[in-house]
């Protein structure tokens, strides 16, 4: 039997145990910004984006900001002159093998400008946008933080419009959608109805084609993980800590994952996933999530995936398009596997199955997907992302 003093000695131990345990949990959940969802310096651009202090050219750059873009690179630079804003690539924020061309940072250069276009119309001027013409080229190729577009300003009568009141309230959402929820007939009208010329909206308007649609994402998701350079160059953009969301105030966090509450706790505290690991749970969430709730699927096509202005104006659209689907309650989220494959297949100079799968399921579509989405009713709103501040974009 044991006697009383072993028993005592057991249980305190038992007890200071399960203080440290738990005393870890909540100093790692704190830390880890279990309890600051959207809080804090990292997440100031999306409420003080229209800051009286900075009346005029700097409240389009406020807005441009704010845009959708590839991995959070926030891959840009704004030079502010007389009567124009200029705006750069910001070449160093690249994603490597992922997107090797920079087909994904000229398309997020492009939502950039919308936002700003918008914003110029409820400031009170006209905006003109002249896009440097040109052809995408390997990176490697590419001149360093190259000029990406003039944006000529004049007075204006003050037009403010719903896509400007959505301008804060666009997120990205990765979380479950109601398949009960379709999207209505006239939310895809408005869909396919291209604001830029030479761009094509392509929807999976149907049960098969959602499927066949669904599983080439499924499978480029699944070829992206088997290679292993591609793999690594998306994940140096995963921030998996607070410190490195306060840090850096770019990539995707895990707020950004839209994962269910707990599981958004869970995920804070315990120790980040190996490459492995979280590779996998991408392609679950994909699988299950992305594409198993989606109520409809589509993509941007463009004549040319590889021409600049053509990248910059599927942006455009597709800033539009989830400032539309925000002003209307729906949510959107891009899946853009499949035309990452294209370019890595492109890249390699091996042939492409899945452009040749993807072009077959698209085929009275005459241009090429260059950027794929879903859209629907979410479960629950997303999360802000960071955004890096004025003083770090502005030459
Ligand atoms: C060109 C481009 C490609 C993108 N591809 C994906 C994607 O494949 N998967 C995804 O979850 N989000 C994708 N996104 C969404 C971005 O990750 C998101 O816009 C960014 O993290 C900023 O978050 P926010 O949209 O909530 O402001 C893409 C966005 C752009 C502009």
């Amino acid at each position: 039997m044991m006697n009383s003093t072993r028993r005592q000695f057991l249980k305190r131990t038992g007890l200071t145990t399960l203080v440290l345990v738990s005393g870890g949990l909540v100093w790692r959940a704190v830390d880890n910004g279990v309890f600051n969802i959207g809080e804090g310096p990292a997440y100031e651009p999306w409420r003080n984006w229209q800051s009286d202090a900075d009346k005029g050219p700097l409240t389009l750059v406020r807005a441009g900001i704010l845009a959708a873009n590839a991995h959070n690179t926030q891959p840009w630079l704004f030079r502010i002159a007389e009567g124009q804003i200029k705006l750069y690539a910001d070449t160093s924020r690249n994603l490597g093998s992922f997107d090797p061309y920079l087909r994904e940072m000229h398309i997020s250069l492009g939502c950039a400008l919308t936002n700003m276009e918008i914003a110029a119309s409820a400031s009170g001027y006209g905006a003109s946008i002249d896009i440097v013409p040109g052809k995408l080229h390997l990176s490697e190729d590419t001149p360093a933080d190259p000029l990406i577009a003039t944006i000529t300003l004049t007075p204006a009568t003050i037009a403010p419009s719903a896509l400007y009141g959505a301008i804060p309230h666009r997120h990205t959402n990765r979380g479950a959608y109601d398949l009960g929820h379709s999207v209505p007939a006239s939310a895809k009208d408005a869909f396919r109805d291209p604001q830029q010329p030479g761009i094509e909206v392509y929807l999976a308007d149907n049960a098969e084609a959602l499927t066949e649609l669904g599983t080439l994402i499924v499978s480029s998701t699944e070829q992206i993980i088997k290679d292993h350079e591609m793999s690594g160059d998306s994940s140096k953009w995963f921030r998996m800590s607070r410190d490195d969301v306060d840090q850096y105030r770019d990539g995707v966090t895990i707020d950004a994952f839209g994962l269910p509450p707990m599981m958004n706790v869970g995920a804070k505290i315990i120790p980040a996933p190996s490459a492995g690991l979280s590779d996998s749970q991408w392609l679950s969430g994909t699988r299950d999530t992305h594409v198993g709730t989606a109520p409809l699927l589509g993509a941007i096509c463009v004549a040319d995936l590889y021409d600049k202005a053509t990248a910059i104006k599927a942006g455009m659209q597709w800033q539009r398009m989830h400032l539309w689907a925000t002003d209307q309650g729906m949510a959107m989220h891009p899946l853009n596997q499949p035309a990452e494959l294209v370019d890595r297949d492109q890249q390699l100079g091996r042939p492409s199955a899945m452009a040749d799968q993807l072009a077959n399921l698209m085929a009275p579509t005459k241009g090429k997907p260059t950027f794929f989405f879903r859209a629907g009713y979410a479960e629950r709103p997303a999360r802000l992302s960071p955004r890096r501040p004025l003083k770090s974009v502005i030459l």
